[in-house]
C-alpha cells in the first residue's frame, strides 16, 4: 500500500444533525458543545469523519439549506467557538469535519437578497445582480422542478423588486448569480472562511444548478465545472488535503464531469447506486447493480466515490427510471405519505421491516461494494422514522442515547424539543437506543461497529478495484464480487435471499478465512445462510 493514498479513500464517514444529536443547554435543540460531548461515541462507532448538516445562521425553511449569513453559527448550535472547540476535540481523537457549503442559494432572509430586492436598499446597487433576475417568467423552460410536491415553477415574483427571481429548490432559496465575479468571489471567500475555522472538508450541496443557459436543462453546464474547477484550484492552493464532496444527483455519465480530470470534485455520492441496492435485495437479484456498475466510469487518480444507503433527505428515485420508481414505491413506500417528490421519506429500519438480517447485509454491501461509506446517525442503532412529520423531518427525529425522559437527548420538557421523539412500540426510544445496545454485544450497534473495524483493518476495501464473480448455479441471488489491491484480494458474498443459497466460492485458493468470525472456508459446497454474507480473505 502507498503512502500517497488520501485520506477520503480509507474513511467511513458519518452524516449528522447538529440539531438532532446531543442538547447540552436543556433548550431542546442539539448544540455544537452537545455533539462534541458525543465525539467518543462517534469514535467507538469507528467513523474517522462527521458530515455536519448546515450550521449557519437560518430560517430553516429547509432546514439549514437556506443560509442567511455564511460566516456565522445558528445560534441555537452555539458559535465559532464551540465550532473551533468541537475541532480541537474532534482533532484530538483523529475525527475529521466536514462542513456543508451551500453555493447555489441563499436563504431570501439573506442580507445579500434582502439587499437585491428592495431598490431602495441603500446596498442595492452592490447586489442588485446577486440573483437571477427576470422579467418574465417564461425563461428555462427546460429545467426540471426538483421540490415538485410544493413548487408549481422555478420562477417567483417579488413584490418589491416588481420581477422574478430563479429558484431550483424552494422559493424561499433564491438561486445565487453565478454570472456574476463578485457572487463567485463571495463563494470561494465563504469556502475559506471554513477552512480557516478549520473544516478539514466540504460537502457541496446541490452544484449541478449554478449556471442557467436558455435551451438547455441548466444542470451540469460546463460553465459550471469550470467555477467548480476554480473552487478545487483555490482550495488545493490554500489548504491541499481539504475534501470537496459534491452532491451531484446525476447519472454516472454526468457525475463523472464533476471529477474533471482529478481537477474539480474530490468524491462525489453515487446516487443511482444507492436505490439500486435496495431493489436488489428486494428482488432476490443482484442485475440491478450489476447494471448500473457496468455504466459506472473509472474515476480518475485521487477520486472516490460517497456510497450510502440512507441520508437526511428522501431516498431519492431521481436515477431510477419510471418503471423502477413505480416498482420501488409500491414496494417500499406502499403508504402515500411514505412518498416525497420523487423519493421515500423513511429510514433504513423500517424499510428492512426491522429484520436486522437485511439490515446488516445492507451494510455488507455499502462497507466492501465501492467508495468510502456514508452512514446516517441512528441507522446504526436502528431508528425508526415519524410520516406524520412534515416534508422530511420524520427521519430527522432526536438521536436515542437512553431509555431516560427524552431519550437522553436534553432536559428540556417535552414539549420544548425541536421535535417529538418516535415513541412507538417498536421503534420507540424506551426499546431502540444506545445504552441499551452498547450492553448488548450481538446488538446492531455492536455487529455494525465489528463491520467498521474489520473494514478498517483492510484498507483495499476502499481502494481496490472491483470485479463480479460467480456463486452457484443461480448467480443472481448472490452479490459475490472480489476487491483487489495491489497483491491482495477479498471476496464477498452477500446472500440477497431468505433462503439458503448453495453454491462455490468463486475462486481458486488453498482455504479462505472469513474476516468478519475468523472462520476457515475450503473452496468446494458452501451454503449461505438467508440474508448471510462472508468476507473472504484467501489463504494460500
Ligand atoms: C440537497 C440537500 O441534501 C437537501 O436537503 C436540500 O433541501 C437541497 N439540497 C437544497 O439545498
Amino acid at each position: 500500500m502507498t503512502d500517497k493514498t488520501p485520506w477520503y479513500k480509507d474513511a467511513i464517514f458519518i452524516e449528522l444533525n447538529t440539531r438532532a444529536f446531543k442538547d447540552s443547554d436543556g433548550d431542546g435543540w442539539g448544540d455544537l458543545p452537545g455533539l462534541t460531548s458525543k465525539l467518543d461515541y462517534l469514535k467507538a462507532l469507528g467513523v474517522d469523519a462527521i458530515w455536519l448538516l448546515p450550521i449557519m445562521p437560518s430560517p430553516l425553511r429547509d432546514d439549514g439549506y437556506d443560509v442567511s449569513d455564511f460566516s456565522n453559527i445558528f445560534p441555537a448550535y452555539g458559535t465559532m467557538d464551540d465550532f473551533k472547540t468541537l475541532m480541537i476535540e474532534a482533532h484530538k481523537r483523529e475525527l475529521k469535519i466536514i462542513v456543508e457549503i451551500i453555493p447555489n442559494h441563499t436563504s431570501d432572509q439573506h442580507p445579500w437578497f434582502q439587499a437585491s430586492r428592495d431598490p431602495n436598499h441603500p446596498e442595492h446597487q452592490k447586489y442588485r445582480d446577486f440573483y437571477v433576475w427576470s422579467d418574465t417568467d417564461k425563461k428555462y423552460e427546460d429545467a426540471r422542478i426538483i421540490f415538485l410536491d410544493t413548487e408549481k415553477s422555478n420562477w417567483a415574483f417579488d413584490e418589491k423588486r416588481g420581477q422574478y427571481f430563479w429558484h431550483r429548490f424552494f422559493s424561499s432559496q433564491p438561486d445565487l448569480n453565478y454570472d456574476n465575479p463578485e457572487v463567485q468571489q463571495a463563494m470561494l471567500d465563504t469556502v475559506k472562511f471554513w477552512i480557516d475555522a478549520g473544516a478539514d472538508g466540504l460537502r457541496i450541496d446541490a452544484p449541478p444548478y449554478l449556471f442557467e443557459r436558455e435551451g438547455t436543462n441548466c444542470e451540469n453546464l460546463p460553465e459550471t465545472h469550470q467555477f467548480l474547477k476554480r473552487m478545487r484550484k483555490f482550495v488545493d492552493e490554500y489548504k491541499a488535503d481539504t475534501l470537496l464532496v459534491s452532491e451531484a444527483n446525476q447519472w454516472p455519465e454526468d457525475v463523472i464531469e464533476y471529477f474533471g480530470n482529478g481537477d474539480e470534485m474530490h468524491m462525489n455520492f453515487h446516487f443511482p447506486l444507492m436505490p439500486r441496492l435496495f431493489m436488489a435485495l428486494a428482488k432476490g437479484d443482484r442485475s440491478p447493480i450489476e447494471e448500473i456498475l457496468a455504466r459506472t466510469p473509472v474515476l480518475p487518480e485521487g477520486c472516490q466515490w460517497g456510497s450510502f444507503l440512507r441520508c437526511h433527505d428522501e431516498l431519492t428515485l431521481e436515477m431510477v427510471t419510471e418503471e423502477e420508481r413505480q416498482w420501488m414505491w409500491e414496494t417500499y413506500a406502499p403508504n402515500k405519505a411514505m412518498r416525497i417528490n420523487l423519493g421515500i421519506r423513511r429510514r433504513l429500519a423500517p424499510l428492512m421491516e426491522n429484520d436486522s438480517r437485511k439490515i446488516l447485509l445492507m451494510h455488507s454491501m455499502l462497507l466492501t461494494m465501492i467508495g468510502s461509506p456514508f452512514l446516517y446517525y441512528g441507522d446504526e442503532i436502528g431508528m425508526g422514522d415519524n410520516i406524520a412529520l412534515l416534508d422530511r423531518n420524520g427521519v430527522r427525529t432526536p438521536m436515542q442515547w437512553d431509555n431516560s425522559p427524552n431519550a437522553g437527548f436534553s432536559e428540556a420538557s417535552a414539549d420544548k424539543l425541536y421535535s417529538p421523539l418516535i415513541d412507538n412500540p417498536v421503534y420507540g426510544y424506551t426499546k431502540i437506543n444506545v445504552a441499551a445496545q452498547e450492553a448488548d454485544p450481538s446488538s446492531l450497534l455492536n455487529r455494525i461497529r465489528h463491520l467498521i473495524a474489520v473494514r478498517k483493518q483492510h484498507p483495499l476495501l476502499g481502494r481496490g478495484d472491483f470485479e463480479w464473480k460467480s456463486f452457484s448455479f443461480e448467480t443472481k441471488a448472490v452479490a459475490s464480487y472480489q476487491r483487489t489491491y495491489e497483491d491482495k484480494r477479498i471476496v464477498i458474498l452477500n446472500n440477497l435471499r431468505d433462503t439458503p443459497v448453495s453454491g462455490w466460492i468463486p475462486e481458486t485458493a488453498d482455504k479462505f478465512v472469513d474476516i468478519l468470525t475468523g472462520n476457515v472456508i475450503h473452496p468446494g459446497d458452501y451454503t449461505l445462510q438467508p440474508y448471510g454474507f462472508v468476507w473472504l480473505l484467501p489463504v494460500d
